[in-house]
């Protein structure tokens, strides 16, 4: 851990660090569910579907990335357990039992939901001013959570247009 770069924020860091490993335990619990929903997933457009989650997955999985490593910055540690991230995550996870594609779209549009409201949440904790770089970093993720939801949404738009046709 850098001294300065710690000293430099202008809040407490143990709530910081508690918060950024919140946001971890979403980021890991909304990979596997976009990571093991393209395994599952049936129905009409299931590969462009498929394809969609996959790609979620792996930013997702960025997403964590860029969170524990500024956990670790900050001097502290990423959740080091799995079993704790359900209890711990704002956004929790939604298994999906049903592999029907629209089951599966709705549930992810919904887990985004709640990651753009959380991390909007977030930066009105973190102010810029106290500590631009988790701000930054947490506006970048945000901007990558609106374009999953609109994703989302259109793919389901594109289908519910095709049962109509
Ligand atoms: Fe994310
Ligand atoms: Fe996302």
């Amino acid at each position: 851990m850098g001294t300065k770069g710690i000293e430099i924020v202008g809040m407490d860091v143990k709530v910081l660090i508690e918060l950024l490993n919140k946001a971890l335990a979403d980021e890991w619990l909304a990979y596997y569910q976009y990571w093991v929903g393209a395994k599952i997933v049936k129905g009409p457009m299931r590969s462009n579907v498929e394809a969609e989650l996959k790609e979620h997955a792996e930013e997702e999985f960025k997403h964590a990335n860029m969170l524990a490593d500024r956990i670790v910055q900050l001097g502290g540690t990423p959740i080091l357990n799995p079993k704790v991230m359900g209890g711990i995550s704002n956004c929790g996870y939604d298994e999906p039992t049903d592999p029907h594609v629209m089951k599966i779209l709705e549930q992810n549009i919904k887990g985004e939901q709640c990651a753009i409201a959380t991390y909007s949440n977030m930066l009105k904790k973190i102010k810029f001013a106290d500590d631009p770089i988790s701000a930054n970093m947490i506006r970048k993720i945000m901007e990558d959570e609106v374009e999953h939801e609109e994703d989302l949404q259109a793919i389901k738009e594109d289908i519910e247009m095709m049962k109509k046709a």
